[in-house]
């Protein structure tokens, strides 16, 4: 479970935390920096699979060409706040806090390099780039190098407590990997390492779930790919499907009552949706709603969820009276399968039906007027938001820019105190 990220000198954020929660949503105006948020969830996603910066950030390319994981959005150019040497990225999983510094290695063509990292449990270090009193204190990395350092056990005696790393990799995911690292670290780092490695960023895409798919294909592709496949595997539980089929009733005025999975001659498995006056109708007759909302259902009840989900944009395709049910979903799910969602919304009728554990992991990304850097705050620490949340409802809020007034005036307010 991730508890918090905060991005200093990432894209354009000089220094923000973004608290995190079971569900969390993030509101603000276009280009304020939501997507950003999201890219640095995806750059602590990359860590967690294991892959070197430059692929993190550059992308990774399997044996035939085919992309495995796409880059950062904007690249090796843009992913440091600009005119800035390095950024920052530090994490709260459970009660580890883990923080990576990447900068250029001038030497080597400008290559992305960490310049510092650490793994501390609550007060407890781990490992860590600094070295600590008692430790060697003259040792040096040598080029391209890192030293990793743990504090000395009391018994036994170690005597070398760090390892050598390659310095363009993150040092969490070659540590224990070394024969001299210290066994005792290694469910701390193996467990970061799973919940980081452990999200999904969806970015459904109504064209791909109407395709049909190979049966064996049992995880839904990042644009919803593989729909029929993963829907029919989970209809072979049929309390499983009982569930879903209600949640899809509730949703669709053409009430669906049942699921069926033609196949094709060349093999490849249909989506057919059986409706209550007993009409057949295709995927490729479906609305976008249904399809983005089956989509969604498949993976908050569907087996063996993966740690984190990030939506862009969730209300996206679904009519306003049916997102209370949306969010219903997914606060019933998180609160109940330890499952965690992000997401950015601009809907005021989401923000308004939200229940008060959402509202309390409820941000907002904002841009001051005349800033190029932008702020996250947590909305209900806005001043009388809990009290005009009440008497007004979250969306009128949003529409009426009460949020973005707020910060213009607190922030701005903060810094004459300062000056
Ligand atoms: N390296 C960077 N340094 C400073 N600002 C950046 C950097 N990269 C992107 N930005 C800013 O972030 C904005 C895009 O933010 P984005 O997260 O896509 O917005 P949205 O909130 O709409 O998702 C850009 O318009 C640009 O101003
Ligand atoms: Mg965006």
């Amino acid at each position: 479970m991730i508890t918090s990220i905060r991005l200093a000198n990432f894209k354009n954020f000089a220094d923000e935390t973004l608290r995190v929660g079971p569900f969390t949503v993030m509101v603000g105006a276009n280009a304020s920096g939501k997507s950003n948020i999201r890219d640095a969830f995806r750059f602590l996603h990359g860590i967690g699979r294991g892959y070197t910066l430059a692929e993190i950030v550059g992308g990774k390319y399997g044996a035939g060409g085919q992309i495995e994981w796409a880059g950062i959005r904007g690249g090796v150019d843009e992913i440091i706040r600009f005119n800035q040497p390095s950024l920052l990225l530090q994490v709260g999983v459970e009660d580890f806090t883990y923080t990576i510094r990447v900068g250029r290695d001038e030497d080597r063509d400008g290559a992305f390099q960490v310049k510092e990292e650490s793994l501390k449990l609550s007060a407890t270090r781990i490992y860590s780039t600094q070295p600590e009193r008692g430790n060697l204190q003259s040792l040096r990395p040598g080029d391209g190098e890192l030293l990793l350092h743990w504090d000395r056990g009391i018994t036994p005696r170690e005597i070398n407590t760090y390892v050598k790393v390659r310095a363009d990799q993150p040092g969490i995911t070659q540590f224990q990997r070394k024969e001299r690292a210290p066994d005792k670290h290694r469910p701390s780092t193996d467990r970061v390492i799973q919940v980081l490695g452990n999200m999904r960023f969806l970015d459904l895409n109504p064209q791909r779930m109407r395709e049909p798919a190979f049966p064996g294909q049992t995880v839904l592709g990042d644009r919803g790919e593989y729909l029929p496949t993963v829907l029919q595997a989970i209809c072979e539980d049929s309390q499983r499907k009982e569930t879903l089929v209600e949640w899809m009733r509730e949703l669709t005025p053409m009430d669906v009552r049942d699921f069926e999975f033609p196949t094709d001659p060349s093999g490849r498995v249909h989506l057919v949706f059986l409706e209550a006056n007993d009409r057949r109708v295709s995927a490729y007759a479906a609305s976008d709603g249904t399809l983005r909302f089956l989509a969604m259902l498949t993976v908050l009840l569907g087996p063996d969820p993966d740690g984190l989900y990030f939506f862009e944009e969730i209300d996206n395709g679904i009519h306003p009276a049916r997102q209370w049910l949306l969010l219903e979903l997914i606060e019933k799910q998180t609160a109940k399968r330890g499952i965690q969602v992000v997401t950015t919304t601009h809907s005021p009728d989401l923000l308004t039906m939200m229940n008060d554990e959402t509202f309390k992991n409820t941000s907002v990304v904002s841009r001051l007027e005349d800033a190029d850097d932008a702020i996250i705050r947590p909305v209900a620490k806005l001043p009388r938001a809990g009290e005009l949340r009440k008497s007004q409802g979250l969306g009128n809020l949003l529409s009426g820019g009460w949020m973005e007034d707020v910060l213009a005036f607190t922030e701005g307010y903060d810094e004459e105190v300062g000056s």
